[in-house]
């Protein structure tokens, strides 16, 4: 699926400033930003829930309400719907019966994680069954694609981990997910590839260790030994230099010639290296350019 130069606005609200993004087939996708970024605009325009003003989005080479009515597309969208007063099976086999190929029932629950579920009434479950549960129905059509808008945005951490798995066993199916959080540690975790957007843009792209590696840097930590912190921000690729006690931590774009630097210093004593966290890293790119109005 694409999107060339999409531009969304609402009255005054320029929600999405020209988004290009291209995801590929069996791909885990994690959109990641915060509240106003244009997480929900994005994934309506993918589902054709509303059109661009400007540029153009395409789902399996053409338009996305084809590609949605053919139940090639599932989604869990942020706004939940009045709950029926129906058993779970009953809810998923009469979503299933709407599509042109569905998956069987059974496949879907056990997919969702609540084939145990099956015969309970679906408006008396807890947050994160009702989560599977919409997670079922969203595969009742056997989408190739699914797309989830902050699933997880209610839930405990007990029933977040449930739901991602169940996400992952469809996931490792070959098929593609897109998903949207406002947690780092989800999309880091649970995304082969995130994309970061901010202010109606992509501002950034790529694993979560390119994103920590590319913007966050690394930290070279090391005890002074008696000896100054003098001099240690002038070391190539040092950005920034903090002392604590005798023990200097230095940020870094090139870590390497950092490190290399400090030996033709003298003794290095308790050296420590690691990435930047994807928090530092997020931080630096959505501070930029301040957010959207
Ligand atoms: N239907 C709408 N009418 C007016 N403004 C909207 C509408 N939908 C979204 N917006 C605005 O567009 C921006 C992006 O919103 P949204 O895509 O929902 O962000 P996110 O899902 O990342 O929280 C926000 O400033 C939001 O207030
Ligand atoms: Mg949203």
């Amino acid at each position: 699926m694409s999107f060339a130069g999409a531009v969304k606005s609402f009255g005054a609200v320029r929600a999405l400033r020209g988004v290009d993004l291209r995801i590929s087939r069996g791909e885990t996708v994690a959109l990641l930003g915060r509240n106003g970024a244009g997480k929900s605009t994005t994934i309506s325009l993918l589902l054709g829930l509303t059109e661009p003003d400007e540029g153009r989005v395409e789902l399996f080479g053409g338009p996305p309400f084809a590609s949605v009515r053919a139940g090639r597309v599932g989604a869990m969208l942020q706004e939940g719907r009045a709950v029926p007063r129906v058993t779970v099976r009953e809810l998923v086999t009469f979503v299933a019966g709407r599509y042109p190929a569905p998956m069987p029932v059974a496949r879907a629950l056990e997919l969702a994680g609540i084939a145990d579920l099956a015969g309970r009434r679906v408006d008396r479950l807890s947050g994160g069954q009702t989560q599977r549960v919409r997670f079922a129905v969203a595969l009742a059509g056997n989408p190739a694609l699914i797309v989830l808008d902050e699933p997880t945005a209610a839930l405990d951490v007990e029933a977040r981990h449930a739901f991602w798995a169940s996400m992952r066993s469809y996931a490792r199916l070959g098929h593609t997910v897109l998903f949207s959080t406002h947690h780092l540690e989800e999309a880091d975790a649970y995304a082969d590839r995130i994309l970061v957007i901010d202010g109606g843009q992509i501002v950034a792209d790529g694993t979560g260790e390119q994103l920590k590696r590319a913007v966050g840097g690394s930290l070279v930590a090391l005890d002074l030994a008696g000896r100054g912190a003098e001099g240690l921000e002038l070391l190539p690729g040092v950005r920034s230099v903090e002392v604590r006690g005798d023990r200097a931590r230095l940020r870094t774009d090139d870590p390497d010639a950092t490190v290399i630097a400090l030996a033709g210093l003298g003794a290095i004593r308790g050296l420590e290296v690691a990435p930047a966290s994807l928090d530092e890293a997020f931080l630096a790119l959505t501070a930029r350019e301040g957010r959207a109005a």
